[in-house]
């Protein structure tokens, strides 16, 4: 449309008017998708090797050396899980209640406030993977809450499966089992002696229920029996049998059958597809057949 000129005129301006609007041009190229094009290192990263790293990086199930770092700080301080939990949720779910160094307890860091999971779908994939690395922050031998640099710790190969781990391989807690956390955020009543930590109760139920009972007794018989025996209970797992594992901790269960409790001889992979792992739940929630 063509502008006004008569106002202008009045004003003695000497540029003359300005013609018609040409018509559009043509589209763009399309964009890509965020987060755009998978870097060649992360297709050919190993996302279930991935998630042995995240829990003990340093063991050759989870492609590292074998040989665990010596450090003064315990372990905790560099085991991913200490600090992001097994569902990636830090503290606002499975690891509410667990407590770190400020809540008297310095063996262990404080669970982080960051969603992991949540991080892994916003970030791109190089972005994700400095985060992992974090080169400058803290080094590992230190009673230390934040996140360590990586950089010289993790091979690029394990660090790029990691970033696989996360964004590919977690399982969402409502899938396997329900989750309710009530009562305070974690902290210290110093105003009783000795002082004492007050911490939320974390409460777990419907363990299972969207699983296929009689598929999950197969896949045990299957995948768990021959080393845990055919009820679960020929492993002391901690004081618990597989089936009191999987009913108490329902968090961190899954994860040992999918990514494998690095350094036992139960290596990852045993139980892959959400699906299967629905009806693995199902059947071993059932404590008569798995006391
Ligand atoms: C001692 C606790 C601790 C450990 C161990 C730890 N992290 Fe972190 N991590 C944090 C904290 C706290 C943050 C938030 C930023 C910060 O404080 O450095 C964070 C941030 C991150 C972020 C960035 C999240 C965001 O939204 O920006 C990623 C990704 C991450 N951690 C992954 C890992 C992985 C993978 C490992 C194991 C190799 C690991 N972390 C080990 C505490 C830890
Ligand atoms: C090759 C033998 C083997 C097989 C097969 C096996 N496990 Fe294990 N599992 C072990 C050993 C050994 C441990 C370590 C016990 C310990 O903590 O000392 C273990 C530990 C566990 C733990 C707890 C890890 C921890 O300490 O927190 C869980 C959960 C578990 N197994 C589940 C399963 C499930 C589910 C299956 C079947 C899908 C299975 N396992 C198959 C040998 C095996």
């Amino acid at each position: 449309m063509r502008r006004l000129c008569a106002p202008l005129l009045g004003l003695l301006v000497l540029a003359g008017c300005e013609g018609d609007v040409g018509p559009a041009g043509p589209a763009g190229p399309a964009g890509e998708d965020f987060p755009g094009p998978a870097p060649q290192e992360y297709t050919n990263a190993d996302g279930i090797i991935g998630g042995a790293s995240y829990s003990k990086w340093w063991t050759t199930d989870a492609a590292g050396s074998g040989t665990q770092p010596a450090t003064t700080a315990s372990a905790d301080y560099y085991r991913c899980k200490a600090c992001h939990a097994w569902d990636g949720l830090g503290n606002s779910a499975s690891y509410a209640n667990r407590t770190g160094q400020s809540t008297l307890n310095p063996n262990r860091p404080d669970v982080s406030s960051v969603n992991l999971r949540s991080a892994a779908t916003a970030k791109s994939f190089q972005a994700l993977f400095d985060l992992v690395r974090h080169v400058g922050a803290r080094d590992i031998d230190a009673s230390d809450n934040t996140h360590a640099d990586f950089s010289s710790r993790l091979t690029d190969g394990q660090v790029w499966n990691l970033v696989k781990f996360m964004r590919e391989e977690w399982v969402a807690p409502n899938l396997l089992y329900d989750i309710s956390v009530s009562g305070p955020t974690m902290y210290v009543d110093y105003n009783q002696t000795p002082a004492v930590v007050v911490a939320p109760t974390v409460t777990y139920s419907n363990v299972g229920v969207l699983g296929n009972e009689s598929n999950g007794q197969s896949i045990v018989a299957n995948s768990c029996a021959g080393c845990h025996g055919v009820d679960g209970t020929g492993i002391d797992i901690g004081g618990r049998t597989l089936g009191e594992l999987i009913r108490q901790k329902p968090n961190e269960a899954w994860f040992k059958a999918k990514f494998g409790e690095p350094g036992t001889g139960m290596g990852p992979g045993l139980v892959i597809a959400t699906s299967d792992l629905q009806d693995m739940y199902a059947a071993l929630a059932n404590s008569t057949n798995f006391p």
